[in-house]
Formats: structure tokens, sequence, C-alpha cells
């Protein structure tokens, strides 16, 4: 499977829930020309004071937010995102520390058009705190994700990981802070290999071309 960008530009929608460091990445990197082909065309978050909506104004990015609050049941709150994401006609969605489970009927409608980074080397560690659980399992490597999502939580197919080397005395921060500099890079990297329609899927395995 092929992705298409409906134009020159592939329109990208950023999800963030708080410190929104990967939304920065994206945006620089977009700034700096090394995502040419596409373009971000909206942030948005579940929280409308999280930290990382000073990026989108910085950058001068479109902003929605939905708070969870405002909703009577996850169904409605998905519903709505689902409106705002067509209506902006985005081709890609990316869930860059957007806390939320997105529920299984949204996921479909957005099949293979919604990426997530995750800190750790899939399919250790997912769920929360993973760069933790990397700690308390003693594992000497770890690093992190960038893969599509599907209705399984962090299951879906892999489409980059960068590895990091786990120190004896890291701390969780130390090691959260070591991988987050790898999560920069291969989350831009991402979009940028989408976006020229260089990521296919075949039998649910990521090749790049
Ligand atoms: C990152 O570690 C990301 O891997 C995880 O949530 C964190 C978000 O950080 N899903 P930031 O908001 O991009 O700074």
């Amino acid at each position: 499977m092929t992705y298409f960008s409906k134009g020159d530009i592939m329109n990208v929608a950023i999800l963030i829930s708080g410190r929104g460091s990967n939304l920065k990445a994206i945006l620089e990197a977009e700034r700096n020309k090394k995502i040419a082909k596409a373009q971000v065309k909206l942030i948005i978050s579940n929280n409308s004071k999280a930290e990382g909506l000073k990026y989108a104004k910085e950058f001068g990015k479109k902003t929605a937010w939905l708070e969870s609050n405002n909703f009577k049941s996850k169904e409605a709150y998905d519903k709505e995102l689902a409106q705002i994401i067509k209506s902006n006609d985005i081709e890609l969605v990316v869930l860059a520390g957007f806390m939320r489970i997105l529920s299984p009927s949204f996921i479909k409608q957005f099949k293979n058009k919604i990426i997530n980074i995750h800190p750790s080397l899939l399919p250790a560690f997912p769920g929360l705190n993973a760069q933790k659980q990397a700690l308390d399992c003693g594992v000497k490597i770890t690093g992190c994700t960038v893969h599509f999502v599907n209705e399984m939580v962090d299951k879906g197919p892999i489409i980059i990981q960068k590895t990091v080397d786990v120190k004896d005395d890291d701390t969780e921060f130390s090691l959260s802070n070591r991988i987050l500099e790898k999560e920069h890079e291969i989350l831009p990297l991402a979009i940028k290999l989408i976006s020229e329609n260089r990521v296919n899927l075949i039998k649910n395995k990521v090749r790049i071309a």
C-alpha cells in the first residue's frame, strides 16, 4: 500500500496533550525545509493549557482544542475530532504525546493515516512509563518507535526505530531525555518519508522505498 497525498503537499495535523517537544521538532523541520512535501495545517490538543500550544503560536499555526470534559462520551469526543480532521482536509494525523486512546471507530475512519511516537523499542514496553519499564527491566538498549496506529495500543506496523544505550547510572529523567533526542529525529523523518510516498505497507509490514 502506498501513500498518495492529494496534492503536492500533504496536510498534517499534530495532536498533543502536554509539553510538545516533538511538535516543536516537527515545526522546526518544516521551517528548515526538511519536510518539503508536508505542511502542518492544524494542531489539536485535548488540553487547552498544554504547554506545547505555545509552539503553535510561535510558528503561526492554526489550533483547536477539545477538552474531554466538554463531551458526554468518548464516542462524542472522537466524532468531533474526526469532523475537525476531515473539514481541514488532513491526510496524516500525528500523535505527538497525545494522551488519549482513540476509539476503534475513529481509527477505522483514518486507517493507516495515523502515526504515533512511543519512547521504547516496541513491542517492548508498550503503554505508560516506557522508560521506567525499561530501567526496571534492566535492558541495556532501549529507544523509540514511530508506528502506524491500529486498534491495538502500541501494536501497529513499525515505521522507524532508533536505539539508545541504557547507562548503569541512568535515571528515568536522564534516559527519557536521551530517548527524546532520538524521537525528535525520527518523527519528522517519518512524516517526510510518508509525504514523499516512500512508506509502503506490505502484509502489515512497513517497507521504506
Ligand atoms: C514523548 O516521550 C512521546 O514518546 C510520548 O509522550 C512524550 C511526549 O513528549 N508519546 P512531548 O510532549 O512531545 O515533549
